[in-house]
């Protein structure tokens, strides 16, 4: 998403400065081509020379340094962002930009920009509460900027509160969802990732291979779309989603009881979950001990969760997932219809790239009025993208038919 992006780092005088770095490293990782500009007081902190070595571009740091002869630099640096990121922003740069200061290279091209604009701000508590700052934010807000909202911790200053620069990857975070389509704005989606686990003991569960990797990324995808976004969740080795709102769950009965409550109040449900469909007929309270016997397991069948939604579906959008090791578009088209389903994604268990616990996916689409789409391997992000693309088009598409 960042390949070939053009991106302006703005670092400013503040303590956190050393953690631009790390955005700029997780900005370049992505593809994006970086360029950092630094305020005098930045460079107190950290030296240009890090920020060169590692955007493999020249750092400015005065109005007066000219990229070329015949370019400006400032004027030329604001037309070619894709976006612009001030981070740490400091109280005096908030300040600034809000009283249409420009008197450095950072101010300056900041005013001469058409990019998006993403501030995140870093300070003592007490600046961060100061009624002149809090007006100075809501000034730029209502001219388009994005804020990213400090987090609340021990601050360098020796105060306990809010002023902390936020983690550089929620900030990459934003700054991706500052560059994706806002065509999802309004819906609420709800999302199911993971395996389920059903317990025999209390050490001992049945369960499968799901990562939950592509649900996450749906999830993530919906959110950076303008969506918002619930993920009820089985057992996953995964950071939460900054931005969702995350469940955890254990069991399928688990799962069900969340997401038939969450469902009422959602417009799209997306059941990416790997739900166990039987569980033991009992759990014991005690560990299973070994004796000469075999061990025979009794196990009863679960809710199906996306059965029962499909059946109250309304003007629910809901999309299946259909993992199978044979027959693949047969199995599919009888869960989308079986389930009262808008979409079903359907992948082969078993091929290379694809399935449980990899970051690609090749799938296939199948929709209600009887279209197959076959995708080839992408990376499961993208994938998630593609799908909501989908959904995004059957929603227009039903409004037509209403129109
Ligand atoms: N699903 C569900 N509740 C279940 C089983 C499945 O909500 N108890 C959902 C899954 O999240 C997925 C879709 O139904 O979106 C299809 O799941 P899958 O396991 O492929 O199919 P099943 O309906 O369980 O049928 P089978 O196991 O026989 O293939």
């Amino acid at each position: 998403m960042l390949k070939g992006k053009e991106i302006i780092l703005g670092v400013t005088g503040g303590i956190a400065a050393y953690k631009a770095v790390e955005l700029l490293r997780l900005l370049t990782k992505a593809g994006a081509n970086v360029h950092v500009i630094m305020t005098d007081s930045a460079t107190e902190f950290v030296t240009p020379l890090t920020f060169q070595t590692l955007s493999m571009n020249p750092v400015s740091t005065s109005l007066f340094n000219l990229i070329s002869e015949r370019e400006i630099g400032h004027i030329s640096l604001a037309d070619r962002a894709d976006l612009f990121i001030i981070t740490p922003a400091t109280a005096n740069i908030v300040g600034k930009l809000a009283g249409g200061i420009a008197d450095d290279m950072l101010t300056t091209t900041v005013m001469a920009t058409k990019a998006p604009i993403l501030v995140a701000p870093a300070m003592n508590v007490n600046m961060y509460q100061n009624p002149i700052y809090k007006a100075n934010e809501e000034k730029l807000k209502s001219h388009g900027y994005l804020f990213v909202e400090p987090a609340k911790g021990m601050l360098a200053c020796g105060w306990e509160g809010e002023g902390k620069l936020q983690e550089p990857r929620v900030i990459f975070e934003e700054a991706l969802a500052a560059l994706s389509p806002k065509d999802l704005t309004g819906e609420r989606v709800l999302v199911t990732a993971g395996p389920t686990r059903e317990e025999l003991d209390p050490i001992r569960f049945i369960s499968n291979y799901s990562s939950g990797k592509m649900g996450y990324a749906v999830a993530i995808a919906a959110r950076r779309r303008g969506a918002q976004v619930t993920l009820v969740t089985g057992p996953a080795c995964l950071d939460e989603p900054w931005g969702v709102d995350t469940v955890q769950v254990v069991s399928t009965e688990n799962m069900r009881e969340v997401v038939i409550k969450k469902a009422a109040e959602s417009t799209i449900v997306i059941k990416s979950a790997a739900v166990a469909d039987y569980r033991p007929k009992s759990r014991t309270g005690e560990k299973i001990k070994k004796n000469a016997e075999p061990l025979v397991l009794e196990l009863v069948k679960n809710p199906d969760i996306l059965g029962e939604l499909g059946k109250t579906k309304g003007d629910r959008l809901l999309v299946g997932f259909a993992a199978e090791t044979g027959d693949l578009l047969a199995n599919a088209a009888k869960k989308l219809m079986e389930k009262n389903l808008d979409m079903v994604v359907a992948n082969e268990i078993g091929l290379e790239g694809a399935g449980f616990n990899v970051d690609t996916n090749i799938v296939k689409l199948l929709f209600r009025d009887g279209r197959k789409e076959d995708l080839p391997l992408m990376g499961k992000i993208e994938l998630a993208d593609v799908i909501l693309d989908r959904i995004v088009e059957i929603r227009k598409q039903a409004r037509g038919a209403r129109c």
